[in-house]
């Protein structure tokens, strides 16, 4: 069973590799990944929010299973992005806390749907920014990472508490010492890269 992660565990700040193998068990857990982000209300979710250190994102703009095209994006790479827009993001590993970030409006993406049919297209608008979004995670990057240094500075006590929790977790052996997550991110590796 596949778990969303929260700030600031290490793998959402790990590099995810690329990916060289689809089998059953990956689609499975491409299908749990929908249903945590249905659960939690998100548009999008990048593997290494559960802990799968692999380059994978799923999308849905809408928000809901009945409603709009459920996406997956295997090895994206994110090329010829245009212009600007700035919006508001949040993040279902940093819940509760938003903040603007200023994006490309307009981005060209390649990847790999979960049937290795090739994606090229050019994407604008919500779309466009969800995918930035979740390129961003399979870096280790965060959206916190491009607030502005006033926006940070809002969200500095919020993330703190987000620490303090993790911390408190850790001691409870909800979640396992840094050598224990590596531990695992290499097995799945092995698996899939
Ligand atoms: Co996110």
């Amino acid at each position: 069973m596949l778990q969303l992660i929260t700030y600031p565990h290490p793998t959402l700040r790990y590099p995810s590799k690329p990916l060289v193998r689809v089998d059953a068990q990956l689609k499975e857990l491409v299908g749990e990944m929908f249903d945590i982000m249905y659960q939690h209300r998100g548009v999008g979710l990048a593997a290494n929010q559960v802990n799968l250190p692999i380059r994978v994102f799923i999308a849905n703009p809408s928000g809901e299973k009945e409603t709009g095209p459920e996406l997956v994006f295997i090895n994206p790479v994110i090329k010829r992005a245009t212009g600007s827009s700035e919006s508001e993001e949040g993040c279902l590993s940093l819940p509760g806390i938003n903040g603007m970030v200023k994006r490309n409006k307009t981005i060209h993406i390649n990847a790999y749907g979960i049937d290795g049919k090739e994606i090229d297209m050019q994407v604008d608008g919500f779309l466009a920014r969800i995918i930035q979004h979740e390129a961003d995670h399979l870096d280790g990057v965060l959206f916190i990472d491009r607030l502005s240094e006033e926006n940070k500075r809002q969200v500095e006590e919020d993330l703190y508490g987000f620490e303090a929790t993790f911390d408190m977790k850790r001691k409870a052996g909800l979640i396992g010492t840094d050598d224990k997550l590596a531990e695992d991110r290499k097995r799945w590796e092995a698996k899939y890269c």
